[in-house]
């Protein structure tokens, strides 16, 4: 979700200004993704790397958080979405830290759709914590250094928990991921939007989510049609087979 500083700057505004509108985008694109019956949405909203802004900056953004968090709970219990935070949620000061652990854990049963907000969130800080944690399993003797794989450091990720990214979506021009889910990004379709988020409005969602329709995805294999054409003329070796129907689409949205 980029763009917030510019959209306010552009007319005159302090920065905040802009985080303020962009926290009505969030709105209004979690509605739209919970109508459109998306299964998992993740929303990059603080990153490890912004602690290093201005104080100031930090702060309301803190505050909006809070303040998004109160105003959001109804909502998403009468909408059967289940909240989360990924990331390093324990340095987030109590105020945001209290009222987030509250929140999830009421929605924690909900099953419909899952909001997951990336908060002091890191790819390569979420790689290295599951990395540190299965070192320490290993060295207690409860983990077999063999055994550490894909699946095995996957299972360590908490934002892999609702699947890999389908599509992952940045606004605001900027062409790059920004430590935003390295790993489950691995496949991802990636649209680049040149709107500031706070202009987001649900036709960008649905644009993004036309345009990841029509995308071929392969994951390194071959066309189903082209596999079941070499199939026909009679290969002795098992064809590689295609990506098969979309599958109903976690969206993760954001990355500054
Ligand atoms: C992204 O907007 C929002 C957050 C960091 C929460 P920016 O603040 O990065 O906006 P620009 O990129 O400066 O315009
Ligand atoms: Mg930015």
């Amino acid at each position: 979700m980029d763009g917030n500083g510019r959209w306010a700057q552009q007319l005159g505004h302090p920065r905040t200004y802009g985080h303020r509108v962009g926290s009505d985008a969030v709105r209004r694109i979690v509605r739209a993704s919970r109508r459109l019956g998306l299964s998992a949405l993740t929303l990059y909203a603080f990153s490890e790397q912004n602690w290093a802004r201005p104080p100031s900056e930090v702060e309301a953004l803190m505050d909006l958080l809070r303040e998004f968090l109160l105003s959001e709970r109804d909502d998403l219990l009468a909408n059967d979405i289940r909240l989360r935070g990924v990331g390093r949620i324990e340095r987030l000061p109590s105020r945001v830290r209290d009222v987030l652990e509250r929140i999830t854990d009421e929605t924690k049963n909900n099953r419909t759709m899952t909001l997951s907000l990336a908060l002091s969130y890191g790819g390569r800080e979420e790689i290295a914590d599951a990395a540190r944690r299965l070192a320490e399993r290993a060295v207690a003797g409860a983990l077999s250094p063999a055994r550490i794989d894909e699946a095995a450091l996957e299972a360590e990720l908490p934002s892999m928990s609702v699947g890999a990214v389908d599509l992952l979506v940045r606004t605001g021009g900027e062409q790059r991921i920004s430590n935003f889910m390295l790993w489950g990004a691995a496949y991802a379709e990636l649209y680049f939007s040149p709107a500031l988020w706070p202009d987001w409005v649900e036709a960008d969602l649905y644009e993004a989510i036309t345009a990841y329709q029509q995308r071929d995805r392969r994951f390194g294999k071959v066309r189903s049609d082209v596999a079941s054409a070499a199939d026909a003329r009679g290969p002795t070796q098992a064809t590689t087979a295609g990506a098969g129907p979309a599958p109903a689409i976690p969206v993760a949205l954001g990355a500054r």
